[in-house]
């Protein structure tokens, strides 16, 4: 297959952590052509996708006393070529969050590569309707009390009925402006004016489970399916789990229950072209839905001796094949 990954400049990128790194050294071994190119690099011409690509041949990471170890030169580059987004069986849609209007300006872009020639992980249109945060809200069953409000009485009254909560910006990721809230605190009213840029910009409140100070467990689905688990558990004194503040990586389990709401989205997932997904679940609560790049499978394969991103390729190749 030819596989194309939309990604941040390769050089930003963490071969010993990041899962687009991982997604493409699967491909590769696999026998697979890939190519590389950004968000920026796309057009649209006749009513068509191209891309301005490049080749990329990777150098595979290595599992030395249980740590990956990249080689100092990890990528090497061909030459840019553009070329109809149509020759790739297909497009990996891996961008980092934030998703601002650019963004979304490429999943239009994306809507106009024929699905029936190449599959978009993920979907262009599934892109544009989960947002991370408020996607969840889909499955009420499984998640935590939360509101979505830039309203600041509505926001105290519920915080000062649930005791603490967190809030959520709506476009962030990696534990970027989240925040605890108590309503004794006394800067209450600060942290919401600022956080909802003075009641312009609505941000999720969510009731704070205790739970979290023994994990943010990152489940990965592949089309509805859990492939792999990965614990974090907040550092020193830090509350969040994320990796990017410091959040310890641990070997985990899915869980019964947790079984049971993967089944529950599975169906959800699928309609909305949602293919490759990282779901956070906190005390049996699912939390958040990444849909943009979600991340984890390095640390499931070190902790777990899997090859999530081979799963991935072998899936891929079945659906196309
Ligand atoms: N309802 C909650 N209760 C307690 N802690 C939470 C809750 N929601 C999120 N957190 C903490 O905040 C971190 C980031 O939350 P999350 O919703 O996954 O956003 P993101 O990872 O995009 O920043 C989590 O790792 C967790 O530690
Ligand atoms: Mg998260």
């Amino acid at each position: 297959m030819k596989i194309a990954f939309i990604i941040d400049p390769i050089q930003r990128l963490d071969p010993t952590h990041d899962t687009s790194v991982a997604l493409i050294e699967a491909a590769q071994a696999l026998g697979h052509e890939v190519w590389i190119t950004q968000a920026q690099m796309l057009s649209v011409v006749k009513s068509q996708a191209w891309a301005i690509l490049e080749r990329v041949e990777l150098t595979p990471v290595q599992l030395l006393e249980g740590r990956w170890v990249a080689s100092e030169n990890w990528y090497k580059l061909g030459d840019r070529v553009l070329l109809p987004l149509e020759e790739m069986d297909a497009v990996f849609m891996r961008k980092d969050p934030p998703v601002t209007v650019p963004y979304l300006y490429t999943t239009y872009i994306l809507d106009y590569i024929n699905p029936e020639k190449t599959l978009v992980v993920n979907s262009p249109a599934g892109l544009r309707a989960a947002n991370e945060k408020m996607y969840a809200l889909q499955f009420t069953e499984a998640i935590p009390e939360t509101i979505v409000s830039q309203d600041k009485e509505i926001i105290r009254e519920f915080v000062e009925k649930k005791g603490a909560a967190i809030l959520k910006p709506l476009g962030n990721k990696a534990g970027e402006g989240i925040l605890y809230l108590e309503a004794s605190d006394r800067n209450f009213n600060s942290i919401i004016e600022i956080s909802t840029q003075w009641g312009q910009v609505p941000v999720m409140i969510q009731t704070y489970l205790p739970e979290a100070k023994d994990g943010d467990k990152r489940i990965i689905l592949l089309n509805g399916e859990p492939i792999g688990t990965v614990n974090r558990i907040p550092t020193g004194n830090e509350f969040r789990g994320n990796m990017a503040v410091g959040g310890r990586v641990a070997q985990t389990e899915i869980t019964e229950r947790e079984h049971q709401m993967c089944v529950q989205m599975a169906a959800k997932l699928q309609q909305d072209g949602l293919y490759f997904v990282g779901i956070d679940v906190i005390g049996g609560y699912l939390t958040e839905v990444n849909v943009t790049s979600p991340t984890g499978i390095r640390e499931i394969d070190r902790l777990s001796g899997a090859n999530l991103g081979k799963q991935v390729m072998e899936w891929l190749g079945q659906r196309m094949g």
